[in-house]
């Protein structure tokens, strides 16, 4: 399974959804300053989120949650996002992980759009979100603390422990979205979860039951316990 460092040198975002992001944010800050104060690094995660954002994909408030997670270092390890489409995630977890210490982040992705949500929305991007990704990931400044597995999340798990990565801290689930398909995510990665580390997923909201009944399995087997949620994100902790 290759793994790829990514390349120095992209070309920054066009400036309009650089404007985008910043009215967004302001609205944000508006309606979440107590939210926000309570943020791990609330400074930093202001300016990270204002590089890099897709917010088709994540809220604001999914992002400060997921940005708290990833600053969240109770248990040793890296961060494995399964599913990281053109890195707004990847960012996130790179920006927050690298201020507290926490480790790499091992984006999966065939960046080929390989499920149905994402095939529609490919277009754009020529077939392949992988020329944006990097591009993203540059310009945000947190290449050097990502790698990439460019595979299937199947592929992928299985090459995991030959590559003597170590326990994963937070697992972030947002690939393909069936329900078949988010439990094999879970059956195959959480496995490698630290005790007592973050298994979350996004996208879990009406729109999506195979993600519901999935997480619902999941948190029921207690494989997972004490689960926490903003809209669309749910978190739980390896038991
Ligand atoms: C919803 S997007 C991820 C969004 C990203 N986490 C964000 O919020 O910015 C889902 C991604 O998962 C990838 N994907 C879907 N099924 C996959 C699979 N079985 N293996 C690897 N990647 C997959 C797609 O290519 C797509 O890029």
């Amino acid at each position: 399974m290759p793994e790829v460092t990514v390349r120095q040198g992209g070309r920054a975002s066009p400036a309009c959804p650089r404007i985008r992001s910043v009215l967004g944010l302001a609205r944000f800050a508006a309606f979440n300053l107590p939210r926000l104060a309570r943020t791990p690094h609330p400074v930093a995660f202001l300016r990270h989120t204002l590089v890099v954002r897709d917010p088709d994909l994540m809220s604001d408030l999914q992002r400060a949650a997921l940005w708290a997670l990833a600053c969240d270092r109770r248990v040793e390890g890296c961060v494995v996002e399964l599913g990281a489409w053109i890195g707004g995630t990847t960012v996130c977890l790179a920006a927050a992980s690298h201020l507290v210490n926490g480790g790499l982040v091992y984006a999966v992705d065939t960046f080929a759009a390989t499920d149905p949500d994402c095939e529609a929305r490919v277009g754009p991007y020529g077939g392949s979100t992988w020329e944006a990704f990097q591009r993203n990931v540059q310009h945000a400044g947190v290449a050097p603390w990502v790698r990439v597995h460019r595979a299937t999340t199947t592929e992928a798990a299985r090459a995991w422990q030959a590559q003597r990565n170590g326990p994963i801290r937070l697992l972030f689930i947002d690939a393909n979205h069936s329900y078949a398909s988010v439990r094999e995510d879970v059956e195959n990665w959480v496995p490698y979860v630290a005790q007592g580390g973050i298994v979350a997923w996004h996208d879990h909201n009406e729109a999506h039951p195979g993600v519901m009944r999935a997480v619902a399995e999941t948190v029921a087997s207690d494989v997972v316990g004490n689960p926490a949620t903003v809209p669309g994100l749910l978190w739980a902790y390896k038991r």
